[in-house]
């Protein structure tokens, strides 16, 4: 029994050290503790066979055994604490952080040029008074036809053409559809603009998208004339393409509106002598405007023989592609940050 344990433990020393320069480290000392250390090895099989051993020899082998057990479990740990500390070291050197290194820069962010410009003429007319009011996309027809005095026959609506939920509910056209709510909410003086999306059933081209984005105004009040109308838009052409800017009323048809025009403001790249912006023509059409009709106020409880009021109605994009020169719609959709940055 003797040799078996000696034996026994020159053959498991000699095993640790071959696992120590293993490459599956863990997993190697892992089976070793198992086979030589474990309930089911060898040193307990030898073990087992004391009972055999006369009462003299017992406690010597005994003895003997637990040296050599002791023996197993020092070298064991000597080389797993070995395998820690090399694995840690490895590490070390591997994982180095080298806080020298430049960071990742996040670059900046920018407001869309739709959103800029937006925002630009909010501004203005928050500073003339006005209030910024929102309003429902999906809208019933009432609201962006019908009380706008087009009536479901109305040779309007086929230049208006857009997408319904049913035959009652659609995406709004036009952000007009506003005015309606506001002047069933509120009682005038009112002052307001309401940006937004509106929706129309158009192929997508250089010119036209199925989305856009409008402004509308309106202003209701007693006395209130084209003269309103006229100077407010002055002013706020002459804020958003400068000082210079003059405006021309054409006359024009909207349903809701009595009388109506189309607003042009002078070129602002050649001052109205005739460019590629212009095509030409020194001005640069902008909005729609008039003012409301009475039949448009009458239907909102308010009565036109005591106030009146003025609406206009800008398209964003349009504002966005002269001011920066952008010759295709489709550009600000795309979402492509090498053209948005540039703005
Ligand atoms: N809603 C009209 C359009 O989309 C513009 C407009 C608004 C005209 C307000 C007059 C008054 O064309």
């Amino acid at each position: 029994m003797k040799e078996k344990l000696q034996a026994l433990r020159a053959k498991a020393l000699d095993e640790l050290s071959a696992i120590t320069s293993s490459d599956d480290l863990s997993k190697a000392l892992e089976e070793f503790k198992v086979k030589y250390l474990g309930k089911k090895s060898e040193l307990v099989a030898v073990m087992k066979g004391m009972g055999a051993l006369s009462p003299e020899e017992r406690p010597i082998m005994g003895q003997l055994a637990n040296e050599v057990r002791g023996d197993i479990e020092a070298a064991f740990s000597e080389a797993r604490e070995k395998a820690q500390k090399a694995d840690l070291e490895r590490k070390l050197i591997e994982e180095t952080i080298d806080v020298t290194l430049p960071g990742k820069s996040s670059p900046m962010g920018r407001p869309h040029p739709i959103s800029a410009v937006q925002t630009e003429i909010e501004n203005i007319f928050i500073g003339l008074g006005f209030e910024i009011v929102d309003g429902p996309e999906v809208e019933y027809d009432y609201y962006n036809f019908t009380a706008l005095n087009i009536p479901p026959d109305h040779p309007a609506r086929d230049t208006q053409d857009t997408f319904y939920i049913n035959s009652n509910v659609l995406l709004r056209t036009q952000t007009s559809s506003v005015q309606i709510h506001a002047m069933e909410k509120k009682r005038p003086p009112i002052r307001m603009i309401s940006p937004g999306r509106v929706y129309r059933s158009d192929a997508i081209d250089a010119t036209h998208s199925p989305m856009f984005h409008q402004i509308e105004g309106l202003v209701v009040d007693k006395g209130i004339t084209m003269g309103d109308l006229k100077g407010t838009l002055e002013l706020f052409s002459q804020n958003l393409f400068g000082e210079d800017t003059k405006i021309r009323f054409r006359p024009h048809h909207f349903p809701f509106t009595e009388p109506s025009a189309e607003v042009d403001v002078s070129c602002f790249a050649c001052g109205g002598k005739g460019c590629r912006l212009c095509k030409g023509e020194g001005w640069i059409e902008i909005l729609g405007a008039g003012m409301v009709h009475p039949d448009v106020l009458r239907r909102c409880d308010i009565d036109p023989d005591e106030y009146s009021g003025f609406a206009f109605g800008l398209g964003i994009e349009r504002v966005v592609m002269k001011k920066y020169n952008i010759d295709d719609l489709r550009l600000l959709y795309e979402n492509d940050v090498r053209f948005l940055s540039q703005f």
